[in-house]
């Protein structure tokens, strides 16, 4: 019976370390512990064994059974532990999100422009004005001393609704909805959509303005370039200088084109320039008197000072870009560069 013992004990023990789950561990349990299992049956066989031996043989079999329980238990411990492991690991869930997936918006290169411009003049004490863009005859034109028959109509041709509903050529008409709603002081920029039936590398049929409109006593032509080159310093950089060329605008008296010391030479003149080292950045001019009267306001105790910027023009001198419809390709490489 002492060899039955051993031999039991050196069999539940292997049995036990080689398996691996908890169904297996609880077989050998029912295999040897259980009611007809092997030593269960070893302790019954305890009655026919010789008298003298039974107790000798007796604590054997109890401590078989005790060994065999020990080595069962802490096996148990050791598969239930690796079949939690390998649970949380099959159902792990990722939790986390990774920063770099989100991308992140950002203003148009435009509208930064816009607000970049719009920002310089409300440091100079400037409001910021809003207008139609789908805008009467009269403020387009009439308004701005440009009659039906006036050939300035033609040098803005013009996507016309009906004949007195127009699409805005210029932000010029928030000058004259602006005096006829509010007395002198008046100092606004008007940023906003305009249309003209032009399409090329240069012109786009929708494109964008902001017209600017002192009115007050004593405004005169040298408060319009001491205000535009403060402007250009802070907006183009702090050495850029201004120049004033004689042109003709219907709604302002003497008119001047205003042309940048170039931003990429300084003025010495390269391809930007085209060798003269001056880049023509934007119309302006004293308001015509008639413009003033039209809308309600005594041009003999005010005068005025107005000037026209394209925001597309600005920003390709600005940041150098070649070709107009950039802006409007939405080609997320380009857009991207000016965040
Ligand atoms: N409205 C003109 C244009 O679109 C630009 C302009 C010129 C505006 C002179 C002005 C100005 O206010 O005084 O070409």
């Amino acid at each position: 019976m002492q060899e039955k013992i051993k031999e039991i004990l050196t069999k539940a023990k292997q049995r036990i370390l080689d398996a691996d789950s908890m169904q297996l561990i609880n077989e050998i349990r029912v295999r040897f512990l259980g009611k007809n299992g092997e030593i269960t049956a070893l302790l019954k066989s305890l009655k026919d064994a010789p008298a003298d031996q039974r107790p000798k043989l007796g604590k054997l079999i109890n401590d078989l059974r005790g060994e065999v329980e020990t080595i069962l238990i802490e096996h148990e411990k050791n598969i239930a532990e690796r079949e939690k492991q390998k649970k949380l690991k099959e159902e792990r869930i990722d939790i986390t999100l990774s920063k770099n997936n989100r991308k992140i918006g950002a203003l148009h290169p435009l509208n930064k422009v816009i607000r970049d411009i719009c920002y310089i003049f409300i440091g100079l004490g400037f409001e910021v004005k809003d207008g139609p863009e789908v805008e009467l005859d009269y403020y387009n034109f009439e308004g701005l001393n440009i009659p039906a028959d006036h050939p300035a109509r033609d040098e803005q041709d013009t996507f016309y609704i009906n004949d007195n509903i127009l699409l805005r050529t210029q932000t010029s008409a928030v000058q004259v909805r602006t005096m006829e709603e509010q007395k002198p002081p008046i100092r606004i920029v008007c940023p906003g959509k305009v249309y003209r039936p032009d399409d090329d590398a240069s012109h786009s049929p929708m494109f964008h303005q902001i017209e600017g409109l002192v009115v007050d006593e004593n405004i005169t032509l040298c408060d319009l370039q001491g205000l535009l080159d403060a402007f250009a310093q802070e907006f183009f950089s702090s050495v850029t200088k201004t120049r004033l060329r004689p042109s003709f605008f219907p709604f302002t008296e003497p008119s001047v084109e205003v042309d940048l010391s170039c931003v990429m030479c300084g003025g010495k003149g390269c391809s930007l320039c085209k060798g003269t080292g001056w880049i023509e950045l934007l119309g302006a001019g004293v308001v015509n008197p008639r413009v003033l009267e039209y809308s309600g306001i005594d041009s003999k105790k005010y005068s005025g000072l107005a000037f026209g910027l394209g925001v597309e023009r600005a920003a390709m001198i600005k940041y150098g870009i070649p070709d107009i419809r950039l802006f409007f390709e939405n080609d997320i490489r380009f857009l991207k560069q000016y965040r």
